[in-house]
């Protein structure tokens, strides 16, 4: 949460605008407020306010900020409202030293008595502010700049990607990593970059620098310098990993949101998962296979692509997975978790606070445990504590709201199932070859599906959006699919739809239910259908207002509903299993256009971000 883009050069550009580009382009990181620090001629200057970026740079005219150093923040709230006040940057007493910081100082509280007591003055509620007049303190103490930082991170427990800059000091800046995510870029000779995360780079290059916990960077112009700082302070050398993303890939080409973009994405993203080459697929499947035990943990989207996937690979793998989310994952195996236990970990960003912090516990307690990550993040934190990492081919994507990275999620895990299957041999070649050429049809369908459907969504929604409330309801591998539709017109819409079991629904939540009440049924034909079209009549007979979205050949359940939602694809056992991929974009369209509808940016969720790095 938050984005920090910072950069020095000894180019003449204009470092306002650069700056400016920088946080927009990760303002999916928070957008409750942004500013930005230039440095030039020995003094800082600050423009910051709340609001999103658009609104601010309208009043305070970034771009103007001159300079040939500039570090710059979009914030997402934790300690202190989204006011101007505590909108980063932060500056010590003297004004001098700047800091931008994503993350939390989980020990600001005694740090800041400390330095009230010794007369420091504190102008926000925010405990970022600690960090320059701690800087300040060593470098009143005899300390040059580096040592000063350094002995400041050293002081703070918790989580920080910062970035900090001197007055006095033009020839370098600081970044320093803890948990929070932060990388570099470098054009040689020229400017050195800083940014919580790879669109920000995009444009100045494909060569990015990860930064690993404890670690400081100094960044000059063009040239940079890497420390460890966990014990005694020792220069590392660090490789820079190249990037394949198109930098267009992070731009909206003519869409007007990034959401309706990225789920038109969809087909060509799951095609490059695809290829993710087989011997990868089969360290997960050996693993897999072997294991006693396995548990799979996530967030949100990811863990609704989880409950899709664990459906589908238990299928093949003879063997109950259970997913827990990661949030519940220490409290509810405290006791419980096997030594030998596999834990599929699947996160989009691999920053997750909570995934990777589940999967450190069952490392740190659990000498044979092993872990397999799903990500679609190069070198983010998740793959640095996992044995294998897979990583899903989406691409960039900016919406907050998940998308078509949940489409390669589902994917990947299915062809981890698929893989499983093979080395198993418990069902015949020609069943396997048969699941496989449903699964790589699969972005066809999808294709299809979005060429053909934009205009009967929109009347859908038109229909839809005089009811307040409604329910999603599946059975069987289809509650992942109700779960993450309802989800994704909760975070972009603004409405309270529940994504529930369709026979659970009887037990309580049916009693909502009055005259025209709208149900969403997801209705595969697969073996759950024939029960599913009592839970329509169920719903019918209190006259619930049916809407379906079933196969193209359906009969019964179109029959019985109300409005059909068709998904092009064949009738039988080997694509059902996959309809967690086929049917979501009809209910990610449903959302987009329901959050347009209600005049809302479904690019930008009320108070959500893209990476939750706090617990
Ligand atoms: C998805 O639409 C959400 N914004 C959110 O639930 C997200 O999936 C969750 O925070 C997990 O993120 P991750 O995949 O990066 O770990």
């Amino acid at each position: 949460m938050c984005g920090i883009f910072g950069l020095i050069t000894n180019q003449n550009v204009n470092i306002g605008k650069v700056a400016l580009d920088g946080i927009s382009r990760l303002e999916y990181r928070g957008y409750d407020s942004c500013g930005i620090v230039s440095q030039s001629n020995g003094k800082l200057e600050i423009k910051k306010d709340s609001g999103k970026i658009r609104e601010i740079q309208e009043k305070l005219h970034l771009e103007k900020l001159t300079g040939k150093i500039a570090l710059a923040h979009t914030r997402w709230a934790t300690h202190g409202p989204p006011n101007k006040i505590n909108s980063h940057p932060h500056t010590d007493c003297t004004g001098d030293i700047a800091v931008i910081h994503n993350g939390i100082i989980e020990n600001f509280m005694e740090l800041k008595k400390d330095l009230v007591s010794k007369g420091h003055e504190f102008k926000s509620e925010t405990d970022t502010e600690i960090i320059p007049h701690l800087i300040e303190d060593n470098i009143k103490a005899g300390m040059n700049f580096r040592d000063a930082v350094i002995q400041t991170l050293k002081r703070c427990r918790g989580a920080y990607g910062i970035a900090t800059c001197y007055a006095k000091n033009p020839e370098y800046i600081i970044i320093g990593r803890k948990e929070s995510p932060i990388i570099v870029g470098i054009e040689e000779g020229k400017t050195s970059y800083c940014a919580s995360d790879i669109p920000a780079l995009l444009p100045y290059t494909k060569n990015c620098y990860i930064m690993g916990d404890d670690e400081l960077a100094i960044l000059k112009p063009g040239e940079v310098e890497f420390y460890d700082i966990s014990n005694s302070v020792k220069l590392i050398e660090k490789q820079p990993q190249l990037i394949k993303w198109d930098v267009d890939a992070a731009e909206k080409g003519g869409y007007e949101h990034f959401m309706l973009k990225e789920i038109f994405e969809e087909p060509k993203a799951m095609k490059k998962t695809l290829k993710i080459a087989p011997k990868n697929l089969k360290k997960f499947a050996t693993l897999l296979n072997s294991a006693e035990n396995v548990y799979i943990t996530a967030a949100g989207t990811s863990f609704y692509a989880s409950l899709a996937g664990k459906f589908i690979i238990s299928r093949f793998l003879g063997k109950y997975i259970q997913a827990i989310e990661c949030s519940e994952f220490q409290t509810q195996l405290n006791n419980s978790l096997e030594d030998d236990a596999v834990i599929i970990a699947v996160s989009q960003s691999g920053e997750t606070v909570d995934t990777i912090e589940a999967i450190r516990w069952a490392k740190e307690n659990h000498s044979n445990i092993k872990i397999l990550s799903i990500t679609n993040i190069v070198g983010s934190s998740i793959t640095r504590y996992s044995d294998h990492t897979l990583i899903t081919q989406a691409g960039p994507e900016i919406g907050v709201a998940a998308t078509k990275t949940y489409c390669t999620q589902v994917l990947t895990l299915a062809l981890i199932g698929l893989e499983i299957a093979k080395m198993r041999k418990q069902i015949p070649d020609q069943d396997i070859d048969k699941y496989y050429k449903a699964l790589k049809e699969t972005p066809n369908v999808i294709e299809e599906f979005l060429n053909k459907n934009v205009e009967n969504i929109k009347r859908i929604v038109d229909n839809l959006e005089k009811n307040a409330n409604y329910f999603f309801l599946a059975r069987g591998i289809s509650i992942a699919t109700a779960k993450e539709g309802g989800l994704k017109l909760k975070e972009v819409a603004c409405r309270f739809i529940e994504g529930y079991s369709a026979a659970h629904a009887k037990h309580g939540p049916i009693s909502l239910v009055r005259e025209g009440f709208p149900i969403i049924f997801i209705a595969p034909p697969d073996e759950t259908y024939e029960r599913l079209i009592g839970n329509v009549m169920e719903f019918k007979a209190r006259g619930g207002q049916i809407i379906s979205l079933v196969v193209s050949d359906d009969e019964t359940i179109a029959e019985l509903s109300d409005i059909t939602i068709k998904i092009p694809q064949p009738a039988t056992k080997y694509y059902n299993l996959f309809s967690p991929l086929t049917f979501i974009p009809a209910l990610q369209l449903l959302a987009y256009y329901a959050a347009i509808k209600n005049g809302l940016d479904p690019d930008k969720p009320l108070n959500l971000a893209k990476t939750v790095t706090v617990h």
